[in-house]
Parts: C-alpha cells; structure tokens; sequence
C-alpha cells in the first residue's frame, strides 16, 4: 500500500486494518515509502500485523507521503510497474485524495494495474464518500484553537480571525463555524459579504459582546479579489499553495469597523496529532473492505461511506468530483448571523 498527498489522523488506522485482514487471509503487506514516489522507486518496508496496532493512535503516516505525481514523466510509469513486478506484489492499496486516486484510476485504466482505493483528506471534498476520515479530527483541532481564542479575545475587547483548511471547500470552517458559535463563516463556495460580516459584528459590540470570532477558509474570495496564495509555485497536481486570507479579512474588518482586530493561521495543526475516535473507526473500516476487495481480486474499485455502511464504487465512477459544502449546513450556520 501507499499513503499519497496531504497527509491527516487516521491513515495509520487504515494502514493498521489493511496489514491485520490480509494477515488474517495468510497474506503478508508492505508499504511504499513517500506515496507514488516510493511506488515509483520501489521502496518498500515489510508491515508486519502484530507491529501495528499501538500506530492506531499515531497521526500522520508511517509511510510518509509526497504528492508526487508518477503521470508527470513517462519514464516513472515504466518505472513503477517494472518495480511492481520485480518486488511481486500481487495488488496494491493506495490511500490518498483526489491526486491520488486519480492515478490510481488512471494505472487501472492504462493497464489493469491491480490497484484498490481508499479516500482520504481532512478537507472532506470527495463526491464518493459521505465524510473522509481525518476531517473530524480536523474540526476538532479548529474548534479546540476557537475555544482558545474566544478567552483572548474577549479579554482584549478583539475580534480575532481563524484561516482554516479546507482548499477549495468550505466543510472545515462551517462545521467548526456551527461548533464554536462563530460570529461568521467565511467559504470558497459563496462570496463574501463584507457589509454583512462588518454590519454582524460591529451590532453584536454595541449590543455588549465583547468579542468577534470569524472563521474564514482559506479559499474563500473576497469581492473583486482573487484566491490569497502563499506564492506563485504549484505542486504536481497543479494546487497553488493557499494562505495569507486571515491576514486580509482582518485587516479589512479593523479599518471597516474601528474593533482591535487579530488573525490566527492554524495550517498544519489541522492535520497533525492523534486521530478522533471517530476516524479512527472510520479508517479502520475502509482499511477492512479494501483488504477484502484485494482478496476478492476487484482491483479499479474504491471503498467509500454510505450512510452507516461502507460501500464500493468503480474508479472512474468516483474520482475527480469534488464535493463542495452542502449549503444547507450554511442556511443552519446563518441562524447565529442574521441577528444580533
Ligand atoms: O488537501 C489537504 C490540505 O491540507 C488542504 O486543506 C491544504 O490547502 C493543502 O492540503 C496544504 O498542502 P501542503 O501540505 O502540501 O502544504
């Protein structure tokens, strides 16, 4: 197996599920190192069953990742399936986002590469899959940052702005928006109304709130501006490097209503530390049934949640949809932004 793009909590619990059913089945695993790199180079590590459960509560993943992208050079096709076959391996499960599994569609598609996958992002923007492991433990993290925040805040009479995750998704801020009762939510998905954010918090102060928290995804545009990037590089998917939206809206809010203003961005911490119970189980039960797909030999497929069940689609069914916030969370968020 590998573990590609970003990486988030709960990749070790499917990592974990995965090496502990094919041991089950009389099968031995091995991990690539650094996502499709690794594939690439055939780097691999032994994983061993009765070694893997304490990496359950690790965050992160013992593989490492990268968001190499083996479809950016010819020669690392070759590479990788000459790889593949010298080291033997019977199939290969491959944990990632978009990115990721959009090679995984595209080796399957190419050359009926043995290959299963398993969704995964803290940002929670894939179509297939009705939450992605990693995204709880995301909102979690903001909403500990938030709780944190309101006491300073409110000690400095300060409205503070948090730059959430996310991408091109709004799933991170508006959940943690609705689990902090955040005084407005920021999303990629819908421009931002500066009069109303300015409007919500200047009334909320003259009605005796000591403080404003406002929770802006860092893909979110402002009127007539652009996405803020951090720079101008792009990865090998082609993602410009987000960040610095926090830093804008709370400049803006300072000039526009007069209140002492502050920016927090919380980055990386969204995706480190020890994974949530929740995708702790949630990863578990997607490492089960891609191992029993591998088992059952239906390669081009990826395991998904739906509902309570954990289902299974095709590949090409089911990569490179995004899933952008379902507004309805938004339409229930705004019932704390209307009024004072
Ligand atoms: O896709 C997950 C994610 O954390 C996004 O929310 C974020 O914009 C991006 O990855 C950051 O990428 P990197 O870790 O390569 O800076």
């Amino acid at each position: 197996m590998l573990t590609g793009g970003g990486d988030c909590p709960a990749l070790n619990a499917v990592i974990r599920a995965v090496v502990r059913t094919i041991h089950n089945h009389g099968g031995e695993s091995y991990g690539f190192l650094e996502g499709w790199r690794g594939a690439i180079e055939g780097n691999a590590i032994p994983l061993k069953a009765l070694e893997t459960d304490e990496i359950i509560a690790k965050g992160g993943t013992i593989l490492g990742s990268s968001r190499t992208n083996p479809y950016k050079k010819q020669e690392s096709i070759e590479k990788l399936r000459q790889s593949f076959a010298r080291l033997g391996f019977d199939a290969l499960v491959a944990i990632g986002g978009d990115d990721t599994l959009g090679v995984a569609k595209k080796l399957y598609e190419d050359f009926k590469f043995p290959v299963v996958g398993v969704p995964k992002t803290i940002d929670n923007d894939l179509e297939c899959t009705d939450f992605t492991f990693g995204f709880d433990t995301s909102i979690n993290i903001v909403m500990e940052a938030v709780d944190r925040l309101r006491t300073t805040a409110e000690s400095h009479r300060r409205v503070i702005v948090v730059e959430t995750m996310g991408r091109h998704a709004g799933w991170i801020a508006c959940f943690a928006g609705i689990a902090t009762a955040a005084d407005y939510v920021l999303i990629p998905e819908e421009e931002v109304n500066v009069d109303e954010m300015c409007n919500v918090l200047k009334k909320r102060r003259e009605a005796g709130k000591k403080y404003g928290l406002v929770i802006a995804s860092e893909g979110a545009k402002l009127p007539q501006e652009g996405l803020v990037t951090e720079d101008a590089e792009v990865d090998d998917f082609g993602h410009v490097r987000l960040g610095g939206l926090g830093k804008t809206v709370a400049d803006l809010i300072e000039r526009r209503t007069g209140i002492e203003t502050r920016h927090v961005i919380l980055g990386h911490l969204q995706r480190g530390g020890p994974p949530s119970a929740y995708d702790r189980v949630l990863g578990t039960r997607l490492g089960i049934h891609a191992a029993r797909l591998v088992l059952n030999r239906e390669f081009g497929m990826m395991v998904a949640l739906r509902g309570l069940k954990i289902a299974h689609d095709t590949l090409a069914n089911a990569v490179g949809k995004s899933r952008f916030l379902d507004l309805e969370f938004m339409r229930e968020a705004e019932e704390f932004y209307k009024n004072v």
